[in-house]
């Protein structure tokens, strides 16, 4: 094997808060089935969208350097919240490509009618440099109405994924948006991604949910294979899933969101 076959056959590292990005996993692993994945949930420090930028910062180094004790070849940013807040400084520590997540403002400003977008992020994402550049690029063609969310990624790590309560707290951030004219939300945390049936039932037929997931699974292979590191075995990819948080609770989220028999980590 020469340096770039070794090189191709490492994992991809992805990680976020918890398990909002394994939606991002999940649309990696669609795409690129031979890729072997590592996946950390760093749950013990959720929500990271209720944190400082320098507690975001640290927790972002901390599971790269575990990432890359894994050998990985990429590393993708599975959290808004983290990317909008750290990856350029990241970029900067840790010389291999590292991919993020930011709120599709992009493509909800094609879909939109109105002209009104509506933007359901966690609080920190919000309040980002690089989130107000980004919605300031589109400002001149849409409007753009933002809702932080508190307390939605506790409950979805909790695995409160419909019920009577989840609802009632997605009516509060919905409906604000929609008497101002939104006919189009974007999910600006990858969390939401696990409730977007549940988001469309509450905001209505009409109105048009915007998510990235597949957009950045394809950013992914654009990266590997400009970087000549796409996987180039031809048998299906293994996954590994560590958490920082319970592995009690780990094991029930991988098998409801994931499947059954995963292999499932506790990282101390
Ligand atoms: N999944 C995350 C995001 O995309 C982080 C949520 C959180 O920990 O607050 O923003």
């Amino acid at each position: 094997m020469d340096d770039k076959s070794i090189a191709s056959s490492r994992p991809v590292g992805i990680f976020d808060s918890g398990i909002g990005g394994l939606s991002v996993a999940q649309k990696i692993r669609e795409l690129l089935p031979n890729e072997d994945i590592v996946y950390v949930a760093d749950s013990l420090h959720a929500p990271y969208g209720e944190k400082s930028d320098s507690y975001i910062f640290h927790r972002m180094s901390a599971v790269t350097e575990f990432l890359l004790a894994h050998n990985v070849k990429a590393v993708v940013v599975a959290c808004n919240t983290a990317t909008t807040t750290a990856i350029s400084r990241l970029r900067a520590c840790y010389p291999i490509p590292i991919i993020g997540v930011e709120p599709g403002i992009k493509p909800a400003a094609l879909s939109t009618h109105t002209g009104i977008i509506g933007v359901l992020a966690t609080p920190r994402t919000l309040q980002t440099h690089s989130f107000t550049a980004l919605a300031q690029r589109f400002a001149k063609n849409v409007r753009i109405e933002i809702q932080p969310c508190p307390d939605l990624v506790t409950r979805i790590e909790a695995l409160n994924l419909n019920g009577e309560q989840t609802v009632t707290l997605l009516r509060q951030y919905i409906f604000p948006l929609l008497d101002k004219g939104a006919d189009t939300i974007v999910l600006g945390c990858t969390h939401y991604n696990h409730l977007s049936g549940l988001i469309s039932q509450v905001a209505g037929e009409n109105i048009s949910i915007i998510k990235t997931d597949a957009a950045v699974a394809r950013e992914v292979a654009r990266r590997l294979s400009s970087e000549a590191l796409l996987a180039t075995n031809n048998h299906a990819g293994n996954e590994e899933f560590w958490t920082s948080g319970s592995l009690a609770v780990y094991h029930q989220q991988i098998e409801q969101l994931w499947g059954k028999n995963s292999k499932c980590y506790h990282w101390l």
